[in-house]
């Protein structure tokens, strides 16, 4: 059997892919797919850890944008995170995944609370371990959080699903002529940016090296993909590690 490429990950789920087509809350096929898929990948060996946003429930900068307090709407959406990975974790105990929520903010009877050394022993236990509620903090995005998260638990690569297969130098569901990069320094997502993630993410990817795929989750098999080191997506990283 051919080995992954890597044996730790991050995968980075964005509300939005909870959604479906629907583009609001959680739509079954849509998870139970991602699920399938994560349990492939568990299967070859790679350790995974989740960090899931919140968007296809509450979205706190649009609540900040509409006159909210800021903090108070970030709180909001780190709560609509805790949403996202209980039915995560639901979808994958259904298949016969063993998962444990970690919260950043304690949440005691709904899940376990963050602790760096026991997320790391679930997953040597091969258990999914999906990180709820993101760095606890306002400000901070669930971008920040796979950043932070990889960090801590020394993941060799943030897996960053998105709709589309990478990264483009304009919008390319509005610019049909979009150019998209294979490869892509972390300077230069900072210096022209690029919609990958947002800047307190990149700087702390780009300061601990950590590298990110983006690529696209409607496509089943390419988180599989990713892990077995195929050129999918655009890889975000320092030229000399890039595939
Ligand atoms: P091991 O120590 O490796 O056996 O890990 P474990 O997670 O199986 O052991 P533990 O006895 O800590 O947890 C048993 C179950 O309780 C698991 O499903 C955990 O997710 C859950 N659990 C553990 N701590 C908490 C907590 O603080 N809150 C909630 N709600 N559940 C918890």
């Amino acid at each position: 059997m051919q080995k992954p490429k890597y044996k730790r990950v991050v995968l980075k789920l964005s509300g939005e892919a909870l959604a479906g087509d629907k583009g609001y809350g959680i739509e079954h096929t849509t998870i139970s797919s991602i699920a399938r898929q994560i349990i492939e990948i568990v299967g070859k060996g790679t350790q995974v850890a989740i960090v899931v946003g919140g968007g296809n429930i509450w979205r706190g900068v649009a609540g900040s944008q509409r006159g909210m307090d800021r903090a108070t709407a970030d709180y909001m959406g780190m709560l609509a995170t805790v949403i996202n990975a209980l039915a995560l974790q639901d979808a994958l105990e259904n298949i016969g995944m063993d998962t444990r929520v970690m919260s950043a903010i304690e949440m005691k009877e709904i899940c376990e609370p963050y602790i760096r050394r026991r997320a790391i022993r679930h997953l040597e236990k091969g258990r999914v371990v999906i990180f709820a509620a993101g760095t606890g903090n306002p400000y901070f995005s669930t971008d920040t959080t796979a950043a932070l998260r990889s960090a801590e638990i020394e993941a060799e690569v943030i897996l960053m699903a998105k709709k589309v297969d990478g990264v483009y130098d304009s919008d390319p569901i509005n610019n049909p002529d979009a150019i998209k990069f294979n490869y892509l320094d972390y300077i230069e997502v900072l210096n022209k940016g690029l919609a990958v993630m947002d800047s307190t993410a990149a700087s702390l990817c780009m300061d601990n090296k950590i590298p990110i795929i983006v690529f696209n989750l409607t496509e089943e098999g390419n988180i599989l993909k990713a892990v077995m080191g195929e050129n999918i997506g655009t890889y975000v990283g320092r030229q000399e590690h890039a595939q």
